[in-house]
């Protein structure tokens, strides 16, 4: 069968688009940015914000976040092989630079941000309740890479904020006013503007009345 083609892609107005080459970095964006809390058990619990994470395989369900060794949650993540990414909002923007400004070496963030530790269903660091994701990680392995380490993780256990589910049981992103990250900026992610597939989805009819 084939599939209806989406409309060719026209730069705004005709206007030619030119290029500039930029020596190579790491300008991938926008990337989610997120709460990472470690700790607990013995160790005061702690977050620190990563940018660098990302989804990387379905079966097991895994993810990685690329963490610079001589953060202080490094050497927490390291010695508990747990941490859970939290997946904040763009309200808690503020809260997410301050925890990527200060180090847990020295200030309790949990107490400073006034976010609440909860309990973890499958790790002993706790998630922060008030974001609407919380994904607990078991670290599987650790890659040292040059500036960061990258620490692939499987996911264990996963909690949502039910406020967030509609009537269908469906989980409503958009509700959740999620943050997004790149090239130094925080952004607040906008409406939904497509489904899983819709370019080759065919309208559905109406009925004839
Ligand atoms: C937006 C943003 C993204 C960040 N992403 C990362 C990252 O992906 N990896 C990393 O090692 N540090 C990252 N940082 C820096 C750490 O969050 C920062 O050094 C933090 O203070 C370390 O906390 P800690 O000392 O309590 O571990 C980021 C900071 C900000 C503000």
């Amino acid at each position: 069968m084939k599939h209806p083609s989406p409309p060719p892609p026209k730069p705004a107005g005709g206007a030619p688009i030119d290029k500039l080459a930029w020596k190579p970095g790491n300008v991938l964006s926008p990337v989610p940015v997120v709460l990472v809390s470690c700790g607990g058990e013995g160790a005061r619990p702690n977050i620190i914000t990563i940018a660098w994470t990302g989804s990387i395989c379905s079966d097991p369900a895994m993810l990685s976040i690329s963490v610079r060794p001589e953060r202080y949650s490094f050497g927490l993540i390291e010695a508990t092989r747990e941490f859970v990414v939290n997946v904040p909002t763009s309200r808690q923007a503020k809260i997410v630079d301050w925890c990527g400004m200060v180090s847990g070496s020295r200030v309790d963030k949990f107490a400073e941000t006034g976010l609440t530790p909860a309990p973890a269903l499958q790790v002993a660091c706790p998630i922060i309740l008030e974001c609407p994701i919380n994904i607990e990680c078991r670290v599987q392995q650790l890659l040292p890479l040059g500036t960061h380490t990258l620490l692939l993780a499987e996911i264990v256990a996963v909690q949502v904020t039910s406020a967030f589910l509609d009537s269908r049981g469906k989980f409503r992103l958009d509700r959740a006013g999620l943050l997004a990250y790149g090239l130094g900026q925080y952004f607040a992610l906008g409406p939904e503007i497509g489904r899983f597939g819709f370019s080759v989805r065919k309208p559905k009819r109406r009925p004839r009345s």
